[in-house]
């Protein structure tokens, strides 16, 4: 079964409450949601593997760890999703990305994919898919099927905040992808949002309605 991990750290929980704030503008929001992912993608590269290397220091030879080489691709689920990709590149800046997107028709809250554009070499990458929400996870889990019949196994979910439900939804069609998240919320409302949330992550993100 995937693996939840919730990222409490200090920093994350005070960024994610100027996030939360309605009177947080666009660019502060944009600028801070960039720098949550960071933080995450800290937490989220923890257990990359590591290869034998020797440099010189000023002083003598020395026997190091350098990263393995193991190649990452990041996904950020459209629109929302690239909020989160520049915090991410920042930390891995050698990551392929690609794009999947999604929207969630506003009646039956299913998703609706409209675009869709992977590196070739994307089956031999550790994935990383973004998107600051997890709600009913009708988006994440659609995405995830998607870039799952292009062949890619190794898969991992970063979302800011997560309702119970879309957790479950994400560990029951995907039990293998380990899941990411900032903070688990109380609860969906009855138009599928977050409570408390965020509000919509796009409109905030791109300054749209
Ligand atoms: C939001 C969010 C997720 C989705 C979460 O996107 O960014 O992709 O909703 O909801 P779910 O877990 O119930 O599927 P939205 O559909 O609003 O599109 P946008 O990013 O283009 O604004
Ligand atoms: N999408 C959002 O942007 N916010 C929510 O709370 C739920 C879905």
């Amino acid at each position: 079964m995937g693996k939840i991990f919730v990222m409490d750290h200090p920093l994350i929980r005070h960024k994610l409450s100027l996030i939360r704030d309605k009177n947080t503008g666009s660019k502060e929001f944009r600028e801070l949601v960039n720098e949550v992912a960071m933080l995450m993608a800290y937490e989220a590269t923890r257990d990359l593997p590591l290869t034998e290397a020797e440099v010189e220091t000023p002083i003598c030879p020395c026997k190091t760890k350098v990263l393995a080489g193991k190649k990452i691709g990041v996904v950020p689920i459209l629109r929302a999703g690239l909020g989160m990709l520049d915090g991410v590149l920042r930390l891995i800046p050698a990551a392929r990305v690609g794009h999947i997107g999604l929207y969630r028709d506003p009646e039956t809250l299913e998703p609706v994919e409209y675009y869709c554009k992977l590196p070739g070499d994307i089956t031999e990458r550790d994935l990383i898919v973004l998107d600051p929400m997890l709600a009913t996870g009708g988006s994440a889990s659609a995405a995830i099927s998607f870039i799952k019949n292009r062949g890619c196994k190794s898969i991992r979910m970063m979302n800011l905040i997560a309702a119970p439900e879309g957790i479950e939804r994400v560990r029951r069609d995907h039990p293998d992808v380990d899941v990411y998240v900032a903070c688990v919320d109380e609860k969906l409302n009855d138009h599928g949002y977050i409570v408390p949330g965020l509000g919509d992550a796009g409109d905030r993100l791109f300054g749209t309605k």
